[in-house]
C-alpha cells in the first residue's frame, strides 16, 4: 500500500526524532552532521568498516560550524549516532531516510530493494543522487510513492539548498512534505518541477564554467582573471539575490522590462558568441596548469577551511 493510500497521516515534519542516513562519504557525513545538530538520533549504514571512523571525525570538524550558526544547540557533537551493519536495521523505526550512497545505479537499485520492504508505512526517502534522474532511481522500487529527490549542495551542512523533486509516480504528499522537513533543519528548498539531467543548480553551474573555459581557451583572461571576476564581482551579488531579481535593480525604476528594453540586444549578441568548450585532455591541461599559478602553494585542504569559513561567514551576514 502507498502512503496515499493508507488511513495514515503523515507525521508532523517538525516531530521527526529518527531518521536513517545511508552512506557515509562525503555527502552522508555531512548530512549526518547535520541532522544530529538538529537533535535528531541517526541510524547509519555504510559498508566499508573505515566510515564510522571517518563520520565521526567529519562530525567534529563540522560541529564547531553548526553551533556557531545556530543549527548545534549543543556545544559538543551530539553521541545519539548509531552505526548498523545492515541496511535494514538502519532504516528501522527512521522517520526520514537519506540515502547518500555511490553515484552508481545497480548499487543504490540493490539497496533500495533492501530497505522497500521494511520501511514504516508513512516513511519518507529521500535521494542525494545528483547525476541521476528521479525516474532511472524510481526503476528499483515496487512503488516508489515515497521516494523524492533530495539533492543537497556540498557540503549540505553548511550550503542552505536543497533541490526537492517528485514526478507523477511520487505520492502528492511527499514534495511538501519534504520540502517542511529539511526547512525545519535550517535548509532553503527549491521545487524541481520537472526531471532534466543535473536539476537546476548544477546546470546554472556548468552553464557559468562552460563560458569560464571557453574565455580561458580563447586567450581572454588568466584561470586566476576567470575566476576573479566571477568571486569579486557578480558573485558577491549572487549570494545576495538571484540573476533575475538582480537585473530588475539594474535599469532603475523601469524595474526588469526596462533592464530587457535597454539590453536585449546586448544579450543577444553575447549569447550568440558564448562558446562550447568541452574537457578535453588539452582544456584540462590548460586548467591545471592555470590554477597552479593562481593558487601559489595553498593546499586543497587550506583552501577548502578558506572558502568555508568564508562561506560561514557570508550566511550568518544574511541572517
Ligand atoms: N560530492 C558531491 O559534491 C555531491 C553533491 C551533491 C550530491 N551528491 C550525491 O551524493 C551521493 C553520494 O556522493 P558522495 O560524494 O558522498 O560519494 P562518496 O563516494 O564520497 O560516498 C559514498 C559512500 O557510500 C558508501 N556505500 C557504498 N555502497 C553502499 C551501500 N550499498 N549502502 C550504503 N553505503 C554504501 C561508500 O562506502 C561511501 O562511504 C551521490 O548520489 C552523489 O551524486 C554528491
Amino acid at each position: 500500500m502507498s502512503p496515499s493510500e493508507t488511513t495514515e497521516p503523515w507525521p508532523d515534519p517538525a516531530s521527526v526524532t529518527h531518521v536513517a542516513a545511508l552512506g557515509g562519504g562525503v555527502i552522508g557525513q555531512s548530512w549526518t552532521a547535520l541532522f544530529l545538530a538538529a537533535g535528531k538520533s541517526v541510524a547509519l549504514y555504510d559498508p566499508d568498516p573505515t566510515a564510522e571512523q571517518r563520520v565521526r571525525e567529519a562530525i567534529e570538524r563540522a560541529w564547531p560550524v553548526l553551533h556557531e550558526l545556530g543549527l548545534a544547540a549543543e556545544s559538543r557533537p551530539s553521541d545519539k549516532l548509531t552505526v548498523c551493519d545492515d541496511p535494514r536495521a538502519a532504516v528501522e523505526g527512521a522517520d526520514f531516510v537519506q540515502e547518500s550512497v555511490p553515484e552508481r545505479l545497480e548499487i543504490k537499485d540493490g539497496l533500495y530493494e533492501l530497505i522497500e520492504p521494511v520501511l514504516g508505512e508513512a516513511t519518507l526517502v529521500a535521494s542525494s543522487a545528483s547525476g541521476l534522474t528521479l525516474s532511472e532511481l524510481q526503476r528499483g522500487w515496487n512503488d516508489p510513492a515515497r521516494l523524492v529527490l533530495g539533492h543537497p549542495f556540498n557540503p549540505p551542512h553548511l550550503i542552505p539548498l536543497v533541490e526537492v523533486m517528485g514526478n507523477e509516480r511520487t505520492d502528492p504528499r511527499a514534495v511538501p512534505w519534504a520540502r517542511r522537513f529539511y526547512e525545519t533543519l535550517g535548509k532553503v528548498t527549491i521545487e524541481v518541477m520537472r526531471e532534466v539531467p543535473g536539476h537546476v543548480a548544477n546546470r546554472l553551474q556548468a552553464a557559468l564554467w562552460r563560458e569560464a573555459i571557453h574565455l580561458v581557451n580563447e586567450g581572454v583572461a588568466s584561470v586566476e582573471g576567470v575566476d576573479t571576476a566571477v568571486s569579486a564581482g557578480p558573485g558577491l551579488r549572487w549570494a545576495a539575490m538571484g540573476p533575475t531579481l538582480l537585473f530588475h535593480l539594474g535599469a532603475g525604476e523601469g524595474g526588469l522590462a526596462a533592464f530587457c528594453d535597454r539590453y536585449s540586444e546586448s544579450f543577444n549578441r553575447w549569447w550568440d558568441d558564448l562558446g562550447d568548450p568541452r574537457l578535453d585532455p588539452s582544456t584540462v591541461e590548460r586548467l591545471v596548469l592555470g590554477l597552479a599559478q593562481a593558487k601559489g602553494d595553498a593546499s586543497v585542504e587550506d583552501l577548502a577551511e578558506q572558502r568555508d569559513a568564508l562561506i560561514q561567514s557570508f550566511i550568518m551576514a544574511k541572517r
